[in-house]
């Protein structure tokens, strides 16, 4: 384990020395199987893995769980132990910081820091973007994977890295998910049995959105489903459900995380954000350009 940034910075050029490559798995902790597929997508694309926890101040808003976020360190290494990382990178504040992060320049997650997530918790992916920068400039990372469950997330990174020309690869991870379907998150320790139980239905509707794309076909009585839809029939029945507040349901591009009405280019990406209690939950289902072009020019003028 690490804890000094520029220890950090001597073990990755003692491994580019010898030749070998670095993936990378940027956490906050509180680990889970979501976190460590991406360590086993890491392992597959690197010579060596290493792994960091830091809970970033400058992500969280007022009001915010920063204080709250559930820290189990020695839980998390003992989840990493038995994956099996070459090195673990828990900084500290200074670290990351060195002149407190009020006083750090931020980097800008432009127009996608300010819709759907970013509307909703202003200045977060800011906060994101600089921790990341700052931890591919220590890690010196040759890959980095990151969770398709935090999409808009994991775009503003995609467009940072293309931005800034960094070599890095972005590897995309898939969202590893409870029996029960609920997507496994570090803040679903917050949630009540019947949280739970009124939260999946977030999933329900993305999943029911998902089908119907896939397996409308024309009949005799209408057409295949449009996604959209579909959408706003998910969108009614999660602004009634009892126990949740719907914060968004929107299809975005993939490329853009723009309106997918706007730029139909990429997967078409369904993002929705919920409230249970005072847990915010994410979710999302990426549906290829195929199924979504077929589905609405079948639905279209005939
Ligand atoms: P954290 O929430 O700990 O997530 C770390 C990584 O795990 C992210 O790439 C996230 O998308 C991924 N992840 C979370 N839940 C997942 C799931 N159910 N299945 C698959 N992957 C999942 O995201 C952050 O931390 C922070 O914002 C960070 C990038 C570390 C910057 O502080």
């Amino acid at each position: 384990m690490i804890t000094r940034s520029q220890d950090m910075q001597a073990w990755s050029a003692g491994v580019h020395d010898v030749g070998e490559t670095i993936g990378f798995v940027p956490t906050m902790g509180s680990l889970h199987r979501g976190h460590l597929s991406l360590i086993e997508k890491a392992r597959a694309a690197a010579d060596r893995v290493v792994v960091s926890i830091f809970v970033n101040p400058l992500q969280f808003g007022p009001g915010e769980d920063f204080e709250a976020y559930p820290r189990t360190r020695e839980s998390d290494l003992e989840a990493l132990a038995t994956v099996g990382v070459d090195q673990v990178f828990i900084p500290g504040l200074s670290d990351i910081y060195p002149d407190g992060p009020e006083h750090t320049a931020t980097v800008s997650a432009g127009p996608l820091g300010d819709v759907l997530e970013g509307h909703h918790r202003p200045g977060h992916f800011d906060g994101v973007l600089t921790v990341v920068a700052r931890l591919f400039d220590l890690v010196a990372c040759d890959v980095a994977v990151f969770g398709t469950k935090d999409a808009q997330q994991l775009i503003a990174i995609e467009q940072m890295v293309a931005k800034e020309q960094r070599s890095i690869r972005i590897i995309r991870g898939g969202i590893v998910r409870d029996d029960d379907g609920l997507a496994l998150s570090s803040r679903n320790v917050y949630l009540t049995p019947e949280n739970r139980a009124d939260a999946l239905i977030l999933h329900r509707e993305l999943q029911a959105i998902e089908n119907s794309a896939h397996h409308s076909r024309p009949t005799a009585t209408g057409n295949p489903t449009d996604p959209l839809e579909r959408i706003e029939q998910a969108r009614h029945t999660l602004l009634v459900a009892p126990g949740i507040e719907l914060d968004y349901l929107e299809a975005v591009s993939s490329d853009t995380f723009t309106p997918w009405e706007e730029q139909p280019t990429g997967e078409m990406v369904v993002v929705g954000a919920i409230r249970v209690g005072t847990t915010r939950l994410l979710d999302n289902v990426w549906l290829d350009s195929d199924t979504v072009l077929r589905t609405a020019a079948a639905d279209g003028p005939q």
